[in-house]
C-alpha cells in the first residue's frame, strides 16, 4: 500500500535501514523505516488516512510518525530530491536522493533500501555494500568522518557487535580509537550518553559492550570514574546473569536494566563520586534521587539480611526487610551477594513472596462482628503474615486465623 501509495503521487518510496537489516538477518523487528522520494509529510498524511492511523509531523524535519490501529509505529523520512549543475555542456544531473540519505547514516549494514513502488517492488538497493558486510559480520562506517559527526555512533558500533555477534572492521576501528584520542566525547552531552548506554544496557548481554568500552578507553573518556577493574567486571557479568534470570520470569513489572548496570558501575564508590557520575550522565532528578534513596535502603537491607541470615529468620521478616527495596535495588543486591543462602532468599522474595495476598478482607472481618477500626487492619496484617510463613493457606484457613 505504502508503494501504490507513493506511485498515485508520483514519489518512489522504500524501506530502509534497521527493518531492512534484520529482515535480512532473519530478526523480527516492528520499527518500519520508509524514504520517501518527494514530500515524505504530504506522503505520510495520505498513506496515514488509507491505514487510519494517527499522524505526527514534523514539518521541520520533513518527516512523521504514523501509528497504526495495531500501535505499530511507521517512521517517514523525505529524501530530498537534488539537482547538481555541471559546468560547461554536461547536463542537469538528479543525483539519487535515497543515495544522499543513505549515506548520512551510520553503518554500511544499516543502509539497505528494498524498493517498495510497484513497478521495482522488493528490490533491493545496496550502494555501500552493506549486504557483504552482512554476510561477513562487519560493521562498517561510510566515511571517515563519521564518529567525529556524531560519536554516538561509537557506542551504537559496540551494541551492534554485542546483539549480533558483529565484529568492528579494522579501519573503524582505528577511526574510533582516533575519535577517542581527539576527545571526541568531551563535547558530548551527559543525556545522549546516558541514552546509548541505557540502550546498550536493555541489550541481552551488555557486560561484553562495556568491557569492550573500557578497552576502547571510551568509559575513562567520558568520565575517569566509570573504569572499572576485573573485580567489577565479574559483578558486573553477575548483574547480566541476575538480569536474564529475571526476565525468563515473565514478571509484569519490568525493571530499568540501565539503572541496575549502574548501581554495578558505581557500586564501592562515595556520594561524591556518584553525583559527579550522575551529574556527567546529566540524570533527570527523579533517577538521581532513586539511585540515592536505593543506595542508602541497601546498605541497611543488607545489614537486615545478614542479620536475617544468623538468626534464622522467617518469611514474613524476609518480606519487610526487602519489600521497601525498588526492583532494580533488589536484582543489584542479588547479584552482589556473595553468600549463597541470602542469594536464594532475594530470589524467593521475587518469585514468590512479594505475591503473597490475603484472600479475605474488611468484609469479612465485619461479618464475624468486629467494630471497623484500627483493629481490621492489624488483624489483617497478623493473617498475611500467617500467609507469608506458610502457616495458613486458603482462604477458609485465613478466616479461621482472622477470627482468633
Ligand atoms: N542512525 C545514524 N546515526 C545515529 C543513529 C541512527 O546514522 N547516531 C541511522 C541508522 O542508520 C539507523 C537509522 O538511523 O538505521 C534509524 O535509527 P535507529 O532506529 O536508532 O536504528 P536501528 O538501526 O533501527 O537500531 P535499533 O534496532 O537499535 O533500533
Amino acid at each position: 500500500l505504502a508503494g501504490r501509495t507513493g506511485r498515485e503521487m508520483g514519489m518512489d518510496v522504500y524501506a530502509v535501514g534497521g527493518f531492512v537489516r534484520d529482515m535480512l538477518l532473519g530478526i523480527p523487528n516492528d520499527d518500519i523505516d520508509l524514504v520517501v522520494e518527494g514530500d515524505g509529510v504530504a506522503f505520510a498524511q495520505t498513506l496515514g488516512e488509507r491505514l487510519g492511523a494517527r499522524i505526527r509531523p514534523h514539518l521541520k524535519f520533513r518527516t512523521a510518525v504514523l501509528i497504526l490501529p495495531s500501535g505499530q509505529k511507521v517512521d517517514v523520512a523525505t529524501a530530498r530530491l537534488e539537482y547538481y549543475e555541471y559546468p560547461a555542456a554536461l547536463p542537469v544531473v538528479e543525483l539519487s536522493s535515497l543515495k544522499m540519505d543513505l549515506y548520512r547514516r551510520d553503518f554500511s549494514i544499516n543502509t539497505l533500501a528494498v524498493h517498495l513502488s510497484p513497478a521495482h517492488f522488493g528490490r533491493l538497493v545496496d550502494f555501500f555494500g552493506g549486504q557483504q558486510d552482512l554476510k561477513d559480520g562487519v560493521i562498517r562506517a561510510l566515511h571517515s568522518l563519521s564518529f567525529v559527526e556524531d560519536p554516538t555512533r561509537i557506542i551504537r558500533a559496540i551494541r551492534f557487535e554485542g546483539r549480533f555477534q558483529f565484529r568492528i572492521g579494522a579501519q573503524t576501528e582505528r577511526l574510533i580509537k582516533n575519535a577517542v584520542r581527539l576527545n571526541i566525547f568531551q563535547r558530548l552531552s551527559g543525556a545522549r550518553i546516558r541514552h546509548e548506554l541505557r540502550l546498550l544496557a536493555e541489550d541481552a548481554a551488555p557486560v561484553a559492550g562495556l568491557v569492550r568500552m573500557r578497552d576502547l578507553g571510551l568509559l575513562q573518556a567520558i568520565h575517569p570514574l566509570l573504569h572499572f577493574p576485573p573485580s567489577k567486571e565479574r559483578l558486573l557479568e553477575e548483574i547480566e546473569r541476575v538480569v536474564t534470570w529475571y526476565r525468563l520470569l515473565y514478571r509484569e513489572e519490568a525493571p530499568d536494566v540501565w539503572i541496575v548496570y549502574f548501581l554495578g558501575l558505581v557500586s564501592g564508590f562515595d556520594a561524591t563520586s556518584v553525583d559527579l557520575l550522575t551529574s556527567r550522565l546529566q540524570f533527570v532528578p527523579r533517577r538521581t534521587e532513586l539511585v540515592e534513596s536505593t543506595r542508602r535502603q541497601l546498605r541497611f537491607m543488607a545489614m537486615q539480611l545478614a542479620q536475617w541470615g544468623r538468626t534464622n529468620g522467617s518469611s514474613a521478616e524476609l518480606y519487610d526487610i526487602l519489600s521497601p527495596v525498588p526492583l532494580e535495588g533488589l536484582l543489584y543486591a542479588m547479584a552482589k551477594q556473595r553468600k549463597q543462602e541470602l542469594k536464594k532468599a532475594i530470589s524467593r522474595f521475587l518469585t514468590t513472596l512479594q505475591d503473597v495476598h490475603v484472600a479475605i478482607s474488611g468484609a469479612d472481618i465485619k461479618a464475624m462482628g468486629v467494630a471497623p477500626g484500627p483493629s481490621f487492619s492489624i488483624i489483617l496484617e497478623a493473617v498475611k503474615r500467617a500467609v507469608l510463613n506458610g502457616r495458613v493457606k486458603t482462604r477458609e484457613e485465613q478466616l479461621e486465623h482472622a477470627a482468633r
